[in-house]
Formats: C-alpha cells, sequence, structure tokens
C-alpha cells in the first residue's frame, strides 16, 4: 500500500463517520431485525442485507438498523420491527426482500407504515 495522503484519510474518517451515525442513532428510524434461529432459516440474513443495500442507496444517515432474537412467532418469519421517532412500533412479518424495499420506501423514507404487511402496531395486532 502506497503512502496514504491527508485527502486519503478524510475519505476514510467520513466513511467510519457515516456507518457511525447509522450504528449509533440519533436516528429517527430504527429497524429492528428479528434474527433467531427460525429467522435466519426463514431468510433473515437476506432481508438485513436489503436493508442495508437500501440505506446505502438512498444515503440516509438517520436509521438505525439493528438485530434482535426471535419474537416467538416462527411460522410468521423474517419480521422485522420499525420505530419511528414518536410514533409505536410496526412488526412486520413473513418479508421477503420485495416487501422490505416496498417497507423501505414507504415506511423509512415516507412515514407512511405499510399495512398489507404490518402485523401488529405497538402491543395491538392487526393481522
Ligand atoms: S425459534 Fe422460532 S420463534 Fe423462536
Amino acid at each position: 500500500m502506497g503512502k496514504l495522503k491527508i485527502e486519503d484519510l478524510e475519505k476514510i474518517a467520513e466513511e467510519a463517520r457515516k456507518k457511525m451515525t447509522i450504528r449509533e442513532g440519533g436516528g429517527r428510524a430504527k429497524i429492528t431485525v428479528h434474527m433467531g434461529t427460525c429467522g435466519i432459516a426463514a431468510g433473515a440474513r437476506n432481508i438485513m442485507n436489503t436493508f442495508l443495500k437500501e440505506i446505502e442507496t438512498h444515503d440516509v444517515h438517520d436509521v438505525i438498523i439493528t438485530s434482535t432474537g426471535c419474537a416467538g412467532l416462527c411460522n410468521k418469519e423474517p419480521m422485522i420491527t420499525i420505530e419511528l421517532t414518536g410514533q409505536a412500533p410496526v412488526k412486520y412479518i413473513q418479508l421477503t426482500e420485495a416487501k422490505a424495499k416496498r417497507i423501505f420506501d414507504e415506511h423509512i423514507m415516507k412515514g407512511k407504515f405499510v399495512q398489507e404487511y404490518a402485523y401488529a402496531i405497538g402491543s395491538e395486532k392487526i393481522l
């Protein structure tokens, strides 16, 4: 590897800052992917990757993505929970890559939850 220039260091620092904003938040939105055994078996990793790609493509810096264990609903996996600041968390179930993209576009980007894929809002079951 050649000598690092100041510009290179600035670029590296900027990349690191971007990643930290996503991880540490101060975010207006949080995506939690349920990654218990059954979630992973049902494709949760692919859902996680889809959201990571969407975050990168849309170049958003105020969305946190994280993972958690299973929600106790094996047959509803893969599942995610989306929380927007000041709104009740929404649980989405039986996700595919296409559904995840639509949820990102409508819920995360436009603030409108996708009722067809939602299982519960807060503690209220809607499906
Ligand atoms: S192992 Fe399936 S819901 Fe926990």
